[in-house]
This record gives C-alpha cells, structure tokens and sequence, in this order.
C-alpha cells in the first residue's frame, strides 16, 4: 500500500477553480497508477467568500494547513475587490505565515511549443529560478509620510536578512547539485545601484560556494538577466534571486517556454508544509468557459508529488503534458487549444493511466 497524502485544495478566484479541477484529476490519475493516494480537503478562501462574510484567510485555517502534506493552489485576485487585499492577505500571507522561503520556477520549453525566441529549442530553454519568497521588498516594511498631502512620501523598504538570504541560496547550490545539468549557479542582483541589499547577497554567495566546489558560480545585474533570458538562454541552468526582481524575471522566463499556460511554481518551505500554483493570474475574463489552459496547474501538481517523493508519479505527468502538447494541442493560449479546460485534463490523465 502506498501512503496517503493530505493535501489543501485552494481554488481561489477567477479561473483558479477551474484550473484546478483538472489539476486534481491528473494527479489522481497518476496517485492510481503509482499505488498511492490522496485525503483532499478543499477551502475556499477568496474574493467570493471575503465579499460575503469579510473572511480573508484566518489563522485557524493556517493552523490547519500546517497539518497538510501540501497546499494546491489555483489563483487569487478578484477584480471586484481592491488589489492587494487578496494577494496580501491569501497569498503572501500563506507563503509567509508558512514560512515557505523559496518560490521555485522552472522555466523549460517543451517541444512543439511556440515560443517568441524562435531559434531556441527545448536544448535551450531549460532552467530553473529560486526566487527568496518571505523578503525583500514583498514585507511591507515602510509607510506614508504626510499621506494625502501635497508633501507626501511614501516609502517601502527591501528587507534582507543573513538568515534569509543565506538559506535561500544554500537551498539554491542544492538544488543545482541535484538538478546535475551544467551544474551552474547563477545570481541575479543590481550590485552596482542596489550597495547595501545585494552586497549581502554577493558575499553570502561567495561565502556559500565554498561548500560546492562543483559548482560554477556566476553573476548577472537583473537586466542584464532579462536580456540574456531572451537572447541566450542556454546560458542558464539554476537562477537564485531575492523576491522582487524573482516575481518579474519568471513571468519573462514563463513568456519564454509558452505563456502563463504552462508556467508553474512552488511556495517551498523544505522543513515545513509547502504550496504549488500555476504562477498566472485568476484571469477573470476567462472564467466559467472552460477556455482557460489548466496545463500550469497540471505542472504544478507534478511539482508538488515530485516534492513529497513521488518521482514516478511526477515523471509519468511530466511526459503526458509533452504528449498533448504534442500531439492534441493547437496553441497554449486560452480559447484556442483545440480543446475546453476540461478536455485537456481528461487527455493529460489518460496519457498518465497508459491510454
Ligand atoms: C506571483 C504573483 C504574486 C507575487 C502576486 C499575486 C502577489 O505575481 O506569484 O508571482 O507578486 O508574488
Ligand atoms: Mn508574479
């Protein structure tokens, strides 16, 4: 008998449930197939339910999650509530509460997908961002001075800890040492504006490396990054980041190996209970007309049984998505698939069961 894993199921807003319907259905499918299973307790913390009842995310439900093998996550963000609420008070409140410090983002190109960097192939467009997620900019460190006022200032302060850093990257050189591809690690920072935050990093870093002698390390400012993700990918195997400048080089990588259709993450905390999302938005415009492309959410199961140990089961969803994409799929954009949200989930988890 396999294990059972308790697992959160959070749809979330917009698309968000929809996506993850097809999400839970592929890895049921592979949980069948591998022999093990799930005890799915669902939640629905949202825009619906804070217009309703003024409830965001409370801590009894944290509380709760602690007690989950995972959380699988579809998205937040109404447009009828003020952004930042949700986002602050589901998301980060989440990722920070759990204190879930690393955001991983592969960013792989499958074949048959189009992508804006034409002559790049999935030799090329293969690597993996560790974004630090609990700090940096996302704190909310900072506050107004004569707010509404013509003197106004508002400030909002980048906090960077030894401790935070230091486990971030550490987490990063392991990552690249298990990944065991070109074995490089790359930093990506703003050392020449940005003198006090990414020196710590910088030093951090070349503090860390001695550790892994077999690892390449390297250095690239966040724009310099952004050009090089676009012209030379390949030169990339795993990318460490802090927060901010993480949360917008992954939505290039994403465009990159497709869209926001394909892009997954994960909200890790190594030692405690962690988070897997399509990295998208809840795309309101989309929802309840199964258009949207559940594949982020797909990938992100599999990086979530990946996670609690379950390669093969991962593995088998891995290769089933190559396969749509392959062979059933006309684009990677919502409404022009070929196919609804529910039918490429039915076709990822008969690729997974062998049919
Ligand atoms: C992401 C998102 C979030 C972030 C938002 C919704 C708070 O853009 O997961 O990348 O900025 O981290
Ligand atoms: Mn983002």
């Amino acid at each position: 008998m396999g294990k059972t894993y308790k697992i959160g199921l959070m749809g979330g807003d917009g698309t968000g449930p929809e996506v993850l319907a097809e999400g839970v259905k592929v890895i049921q499918a592979a949980a069948e197939v591998e022999g093990f299973s799930f005890d799915l307790t669902s939640y629905d913390f949202g825009g619906e339910r804070y217009m309703k009842t003024g409830e965001i995310l409370p801590d009894s439900a944290i509380e709760e999650f602690r007690e989950l093998d995972a959380i699988y996550l579809g998205a937040i963000g109404h447009p009828d509530v003020k952004p930042g609420i949700l986002e602050k008070g589901i998301l980060l409140k989440a990722r920070f509460a759990l204190d879930q410090y690393i955001n991983l983002r592969p960013v792989k190109l499958y074949p048959g997908v189009e992508t804006p960097l034409r002559d790049k192939g999935p030799e090329e467009i293969d690597y993996v961002v560790v974004r630090e997620n609990t700090e940096g900019l996302y704190c909310g460190a900072g506050g107004f001075l004569k707010k509404r006022t013509a003197d106004e200032v508002a400030i909002q302060e980048s906090i960077n800890s030894r401790k935070g850093v230091e486990r971030c990257i550490r987490y990063a050189f392991e990552y690249c040492k298990k990944r065991n591809r070109k074995n490089k690690l790359t930093l990506c920072g703003k050392t020449n504006v940005l003198t006090f935050a990414f020196d710590l990093w910088e030093r951090t870093f070349h503090e860390v490396a001695e550790d892994y002698p077999e690892i390449e390390t390297d250095y690239a400012h966040v724009d310099a990054t952004c050009m090089w993700m676009v012209k030379n990918p390949e030169w990339f195997d795993v990318v460490v980041t802090d927060n901010m400048f993480g949360d917008i080089i992954t939505d290039l990588g994403a465009i990159t190996q497709g869209g926001m259709g394909i892009a997954a993450g994960g909200n890790i905390n190594p030692e405690g209970t962690s988070m897997f999302e399509p990295i998208g938005g809840s795309a309101p415009k989309y929802t309840g007309k199964n258009v949207i492309n559940p594949l982020a959410a797909i990938c992100a199961g599999q990086m979530m049984l990946d996670h609690l140990g379950e390669e093969g089961a991962a593995d088998r969803i891995e290769k089933a998505v190559m396969q749509t994409i392959a062979k059933d799929m006309q684009s990677l954009s919502a409404g022009k698939m070929g196919h609804g949200t529910k039918e490429i989930g039915d076709i990822v988890a008969n690729y997974v069961r062998g049919e």
